[in-house]
């Protein structure tokens, strides 16, 4: 049997409402439901939440409803997150006492075009500070399924600690799960904590106003006509939260920025190997994954990782096989002068472009147009 959730008396949503740059949480709305049905079809948010599958119309309604009647009642405090601007839907998250004790769990989910862009960790972070500074709670935990990594990884970017592993501990369509446990302390510090991303890590968090580090990068890598360029104010500083990639266009220059663990580089946001947007990759310290051709590149060395699953010349010109992922079946192809490209395709290092934070602002060092 379960327990009924806990009330909070005079719960109420925040106002104004949580924004961290262009993400903002809101109260749901009627009109939103189109949006949820869509997010939910997506098999990613089907494998690691319990939703029903397949997910319509009504079932959107429905989690809509309740998202009201919890305000009301003062058992959960749910939010739209969308952008700021277009006030497209990005994901939702929730938040309440649990079923037992004093903590509060947090639980989201982030629509697939949305993935990638740090906002799931942003929104957790902006939800804390609400439950810890507005409601009174000291303790916030999060979980997710064992596999789930990226899930572990937006936990840790939020500054949460893991403390175990909870066996057979959820029921996902009548299976036992596992899940790991994450917590939250209303005196942690904030920022990132991990193996690389340690609290006490100088990356700290892009906080207003204060010191956002900048990574030193190799001068060798240095991008061409740079050096003594004029710098230029690509973004707010509060907008690169740790752990996250932007891209930010001026004329035909797509500048990726990242903010690693050891702090923020700018590069060209095109893959060293056949030019995809890095920004569309997952950053996991300082290595991001490209989402082409699963090619990994350190951020802070300017150095491969892994070579693209098409194999081909490192940077010093030496021939690296193809490779197929775990679990998928090799693809042998004849020669020909496509197989002839890839393997000659060089995987360049990164060229990095000059940074400084001035006032709370990202500031690059671009070559004249
Ligand atoms: S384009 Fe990035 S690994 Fe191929």
């Amino acid at each position: 049997m379960s327990l009924p959730r806990p009330t909070v008396p005079g719960l109420r949503p925040p106002e104004p409402p949580l924004r961290d740059g262009d993400v903002l949480l809101r109260l749901w709305r009627p009109s939103d439901a189109e949006a949820v049905a869509a997010a939910c079809q997506d098999p990613e948010i089907q494998r690691w939440i319990p939703v029903p599958a397949p997910y319509g119309l009504a079932d959107a309604a429905d989690f809509i409803e309740e998202a009201e009647r919890s305000w009301r009642a003062g058992t959960r405090a749910g939010f739209a997150i969308v952008h700021a601007g277009s006030d497209d839907l990005l994901g939702a998250i929730g938040l309440g006492p649990g079923r037992e004790g004093r903590a509060w769990s947090v639980g989201y989910w982030i629509a697939p075009q949305a993935r990638r862009l740090g906002i799931a960790a942003r929104a957790v972070r902006l939800v804390s500070r609400w439950a810890f500074d507005e409601v009174g709670i000291d303790r916030l935990e999060l979980m997710t399924l064992l596999d789930n990594e990226a899930s572990q990884g937006v936990a840790r970017r939020a500054g949460f600690h893991r403390e175990g592993v909870l066996r057979a501990f959820f029921d996902l369509r009548g299976q036992p799960q596992d899940v790991v446990l994450f917590s939250l302390l209303a005196d942690d510090p904030a920022g990132p904590v991990g193996h690389a991303t340690s609290a006490a890590d100088p990356a700290g968090p892009a906080a207003p106003g204060g010191h956002v580090p900048v990574a030193t990068t190799p001068r060798r890598l240095v991008a061409p006509g740079t050096v003594g360029a004029p710098f230029v104010d690509l973004l707010a500083a509060d907008d690169l939260p740790p752990g996250s990639l932007r891209r930010v266009s001026r004329g035909d220059l797509d500048v990726l920025l990242a903010h690693t663990p050891a702090g923020i580089v700018a590069t060209d946001d095109r893959c060293p190997h056949m030019a995809a947007p890095l920004s569309l990759g997952t950053l996991e310290g300082c290595t991001v994954d490209c989402p082409l051709h699963r090619g990994r590149f350190d951020l802070c060395s300017g150095e491969t990782v892994r070579m693209p699953t098409t194999g081909g010349l490192d940077a010093d010109g030496t021939y690296h096989p193809g490779w197929s992922p775990a679990g998928s079946v090799p693809r042998p192809e004849p020669p020909s002068s496509k197989q002839e490209a890839r393997r000659l395709t060089r995987v360049r290092r990164l060229r990095y472009y000059p940074v400084r934070v001035r006032e709370g602002r990202i500031e690059v060092a671009l070559p004249p147009a």
